[in-house]
């Protein structure tokens, strides 16, 4: 009877363990290629933030600031080819262009970036004005082609 009880427990616990796998995988699985760059492009926007929050901080990251720039800049044009989002775009007039553009607007504003972040003596508010300039970049696309999704999440 003991046994009986062991098989059972086992056999539940197994089939918990196999739930779960599946649902994590499936998770995965609803991941575009584009959103799993996304996802690596937002990992760099944590570090690039931090890194420009103060003058104190800036100094210190400046290395990590450049890297990351130049990541973003690597990503963009990753980015550029996989375009099934213009498709989905909704009242604009020429949605391949448009997202072209901001894909070469975010890699040469990203450049910029890395540039100031490996100057000795640039500013901690240049870093911090650039970064604004390429969030709108981010943004404006999100509002354009991301139509499902909340908007103003990101
Ligand atoms: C030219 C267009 C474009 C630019 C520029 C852009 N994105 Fe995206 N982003 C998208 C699209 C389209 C999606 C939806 C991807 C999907 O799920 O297939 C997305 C999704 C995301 C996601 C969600 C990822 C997920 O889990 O699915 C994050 C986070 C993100 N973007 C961050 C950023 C940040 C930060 C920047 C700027 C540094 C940026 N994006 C620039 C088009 C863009």
């Amino acid at each position: 009877m003991k046994r009986n009880w062991f098989v059972l427990a086992a056999c539940l616990a197994l089939g918990l363990g196999l739930g779960v796998t599946a649902v994590s995988r499936s998770a995965d699985d609803d991941e575009t290629p584009l959103g799993k760059i996304m996802e690596k492009v937002q990992k760099h926007k944590a570090t690039i933030t931090k890194g420009v929050r103060n003058v104190a901080s800036y100094k210190k990251s400046q290395e990590d600031i450049e890297k990351s720039a130049k990541e973003w800049s690597k990503l963009a044009k990753e980015s550029k080819p996989l375009n099934d989002a213009v498709k989905a775009a909704k009242n604009q007039p020429e949605p391949q262009k448009k997202w072209d553009e901001l894909m070469d607007l975010w890699g040469k504003e990203s450049d910029k970036l890395a540039e100031l972040a490996a100057k000795a003596d640039s500013t901690q508010k240049d870093a911090k004005d650039q970064l604004n300039t390429i969030n709108k970049t981010c943004t404006e696309c999100h509002q354009v082609f991301r139509v499902d999704a909340e908007a103003d999440k990101f």
